[in-house]
């Protein structure tokens, strides 16, 4: 029996001279000190070792598995550091490399063209003014002259959150917001740039869309003055060779009203696919502030004049990019966005 432990322990010793990894060792320590391993067994048969020898023969076999789950232990510890060490080598950082470069992004072709428009009205005197999205029907449509039934509400399709309440189809509630908020002060000059929404969505039409509009309310102030300010816009905005027409249109809060028109850059207003043919594109309304919407706001109609403009921003960066389906700047993909 005694002999028997000790073939057990040196071949134990020897196994485990020869583990390699982990692996290996768990193996070992089942196969000699497991359940069913060699050494347990032997202390299972004890049961045949004469009563006298019992004593020595089990401490012996105790020893040998005591020193049997040392050297199992030591082993791992010897183990669990080559594999550090290798995994330190294996996945070692190189300092020297160089490093690679975070994707930057830019602004938003929209965004772009709204900082544009916001710069060359501010360096003509505007203030940049703000209203809400989320608008009442009385500003969006009521005081600028749009009564309920009015035909003029078929054209802005809105969304309404309730009988009073409606997503704005237009910036123009924010110049009655503004003279409310200023009267009697002059000269009110703004700009509000914001977003919009109608039931429309095709490729010129998206439910949701950028407009800038243009207020100026003074003691004088006159047609001329307005075609001046949209005529140094449209040049700064498209090129110095751009000319502006005025066209009589119709809108309930101007009177008189115009539509504005500037000269087709692409082929300098001979004619093209761009702009049908004409030699001009249609970019904004415009006209004379409406007395009425003078007067609901508090301003003296006989006292004061002013002029008002709206431009959508979707159809200003389409132009000036040669971009022909909207919805583009709204999908998201950078293989487009990348471009600007
Ligand atoms: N609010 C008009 C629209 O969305 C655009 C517009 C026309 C604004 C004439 C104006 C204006 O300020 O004077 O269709």
């Amino acid at each position: 029996m005694e002999q028997k432990i000790q073939r057990i322990k040196e071949s134990a010793l020897q196994d485990l001279n020869k583990a390699g990894n982990r692996e290996k060792l768990q193996e070992l320590r089942v196969k000699y000190l497991g359940k069913k391993g060699l050494l347990t067994k032997v202390l299972r048969e004890m049961g045949k070792v004469p009563k006298e020898l019992r004593p020595k023969i089990g401490q012996r076999a105790n020893e040998v598995r005591q020193l049997l789950e040392g050297e199992l232990d030591n082993r791992l510890a010897v183990l669990r550091e080559k594999e550090k060490e290798k995994k330190l080598v294996e996945e070692a950082i190189d300092v020297t490399l160089p490093g690679r470069p975070v994707a930057r992004g830019h602004k938003h072709p929209l965004t772009l063209v709204l900082e544009e428009i916001k710069d060359i009205f501010m360096a003509m005197g505007f203030e940049v003014a703000e209203g809400p999205e989320v608008e009442y029907d009385y500003y969006n449509f009521e005081a600028l002259n749009i009564p309920k039934g009015h035909p003029a509400r078929d054209m802005q399709d809105s969304f309404y959150i309730c009988d009073e309440i409606l997503l704005r189809t237009h910036t123009s509630p924010v110049q009655i917001r503004v003279l409310e908020d200023r009267v009697p002060e002059l000269p009110v000059r703004i700009i509000a740039p914001g977003k919009v929404y109608r039931r429309d969505d095709d490729a010129t039409h998206s439910p949701m869309f950028h407009q800038v509009e243009g207020l100026l309310v003074d003691k004088q102030s006159t047609l001329g003055d307005l075609k001046g300010i949209l005529l140094a816009f449209a040049r700064q905005m498209f090129g110095q060779e751009r000319e502006i027409r005025l066209r009589p249109s119709f809108f309930p809060f101007t009177e008189p009203s115009a539509e504005v028109d500037i000269s087709c850059m692409n082929c300098k207003g001979e004619g093209c696919r761009v702009c049908s043919g004409t030699g001009w594109l249609e970019v904004l309304g415009s006209g004379m502030v409406h007395p009425k919407v003078l007067a609901n706001t508090g301003y003296d109609p006989e006292e004061v004049v002013g002029f008002a403009f709206g431009m959508g921003v979707e159809r200003i960066a389409m132009l000036k990019y040669g971009i022909n389906d909207l919805r583009l700047f709204f999908d998201n993909d950078v293989r487009f966005l990348r471009q600007f």
